[in-house]
């Protein structure tokens, strides 16, 4: 059986799936159950500054996104940093790294934008055994119009600093969480590295207005008639994360510097597609939220399973194993012609890649009057967009062309070589470069 123990920037697991730094992770009692329920590590609620207790709103913190069947799809919040007192936190997490060393535990760290609350901090809780640090620079509401959070995260040069701190005042991992409100998720990435960072983490969550109750003319949630903006979270920010990992894993300034992979994890196979593009670990925060400490099970016999199938021996093997594969958009091949095909015995006639088709795509399909639907290859352009909105899994598939064949929709013979844009007759830089 494949072997899921992990080692991230230093810090072994005995496998990659560690909680986010959430509430599920806000206190011993949930910490004790994830680790017993299977959870490879712990990120702890980001802990701040000595003195008094962070304050929460007192009412509704979470606005939401679902799907048709009611599942959470995106989930968003306005809660704070841990809002229970440091020396308490602090207690706690020695107990759970005495009861359970083989288990990662880190600590989230987020105080003001000064050299010595960096300083004072980081020894005073590297005293419970904890094995990292991750440095909260992403949080985007409340905390950050006090400067912190996504206030430091969204300016490199603040990041670089800070994390050259801790590093001074530590000997242990210190990892950089990364707020994805920013723009080119490289030079928040970038300057962690330079502060001499061991590891980034992204994505925190995305500044977000879910909903709007239109009887009280409110942002949702609503405290007292008002609402403000959150942070985003959960499966509807997957793509958004898997891209920023991604363009950190194969940048040359970045390229193999540790990232912990984090956004919308909810399968294992989500795990393993962060993985692919270059994430040594996980962090998971609105699946556990949502289905409760028990999914890392799902998570770990998933992983393990198909790493058996694949024949990985350990994470190590496929880690990174899709960062070859993204490339720019001026370099895809334009030679590759694909034609859609609808299976005619799964169709069930509901129409939708034809509306799709015709109203916004190439009027490609065509419907008979008994609705037999069928596509026109000499129309197709080869969106896929009949595929996505197609009902039936697999009814309409992608068929690729062979070398030598004619596209009936521009008559011309599909070439067996790669070609690209940067070489394209109908670009004006190609032509002007020979
Ligand atoms: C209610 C809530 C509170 C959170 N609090 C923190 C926090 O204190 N520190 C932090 O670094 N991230 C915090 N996060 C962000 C998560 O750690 C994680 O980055 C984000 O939720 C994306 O992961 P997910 O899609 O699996 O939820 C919080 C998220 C939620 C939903
Ligand atoms: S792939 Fe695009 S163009 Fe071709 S049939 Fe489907 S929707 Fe129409
Ligand atoms: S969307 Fe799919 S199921 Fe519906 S008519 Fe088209 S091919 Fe058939």
């Amino acid at each position: 059986m494949a072997d899921l123990t992990t080692t991230f920037c230093g810090i072994t697991s005995p496998n990659p799936f560690w909680l986010a730094s959430a509430p599920p992770t806000d206190k011993e009692y949930n910490v004790r159950r994830a680790f017993e329920a299977g959870w490879g590590g712990a990120v702890w609620k980001t802990l701040g500054m000595e003195g008094p207790p962070i304050v929460n709103v007192n009412g509704p913190r979470y606005g939401a996104i679902w799907g048709a069947d009611r599942r959470l799809l995106g989930l968003n919040n306005i809660e704070l940093i841990t809002d229970r007192p440091l020396e308490i936190n602090l207690e706690e997490m020695t107990r759970i790294k005495r009861d359970f060393p083989e288990h990662a535990l880190i600590a989230s760290v987020m105080v003001p934008c000064e050299e010595q609350a960096w300083k004072d901090i980081l020894p005073r809780i590297a005293e419970t055994g904890c094995d990292g640090f991750e440095l909260n620079f992403g949080c985007p509401h409340g905390m950050a119009e006090r400067g912190m959070g996504s206030a430091v995260g969204q300016v490199p040069e603040y990041i670089e600093m800070v994390a050259r701190w801790c590093k001074e005042a530590t000997d242990l991992p210190v990892i950089v969480k990364l707020t994805p409100n920013i723009t080119n998720i490289l030079y928040p990435a970038e300057a962690a590295l330079r502060g001499g960072a061991d590891a980034v983490s992204l994505i925190n969550t995305i500044n977000s207005i879910t909903s709007v109750n239109l009887d009280t003319m409110a942002p949702e949630p609503t405290i007292d008639g008002k609402g403000t903006h959150g942070g985003y979270c959960g499966p509807a920010v997957k793509p958004i994360a898997l891209n920023m990992v991604a363009e950190i894993a194969r940048h040359p300034e970045t390229r193999g510097m540790p990232i912990s992979g984090i956004g919308g994890i909810t399968t294992w196979r989500d795990a393993a597609e962060f993985m692919a593009l270059g994430a040594g670990n996980v962090q998971v925060c609105t699946a556990a939220m949502t289905y409760g400490f028990k999914i890392v099970q799902e998570m770990i016999s998933g992983l393990s399973q198909w790493m058996d199938e694949q024949g990985h021996q350990s994470t190590a093997d496929f880690i990174g194993s899709a960062v070859p594969n993204v490339t720019d958009w001026q370099y895809l091949n334009l030679n590759h012609v694909t034609k859609a095909r609808i299976d005619q015995d799964a169709c069930i006639k509901c129409g939708r890649c034809y509306a799709a088709c015709e109203d916004t795509s190439h009027q490609a399909i065509t419907m008979s009057p008994d609705r037999v639907f069928e596509v026109q290859d000499d129309e197709c352009v080869a969106c896929n967009l009949c595929v996505n909105v197609c009902p039936v899994e697999n009814c309409i598939t992608m068929e690729t062309l062979t070398p030598g064949m004619v596209d009936a929709r521009t008559g011309k013979v599909v070439e067996a070589d790669y070609g690209n844009w940067t070489t394209h007759p109908n670009n004006p830089s190609a032509a002007a470069a020979e």
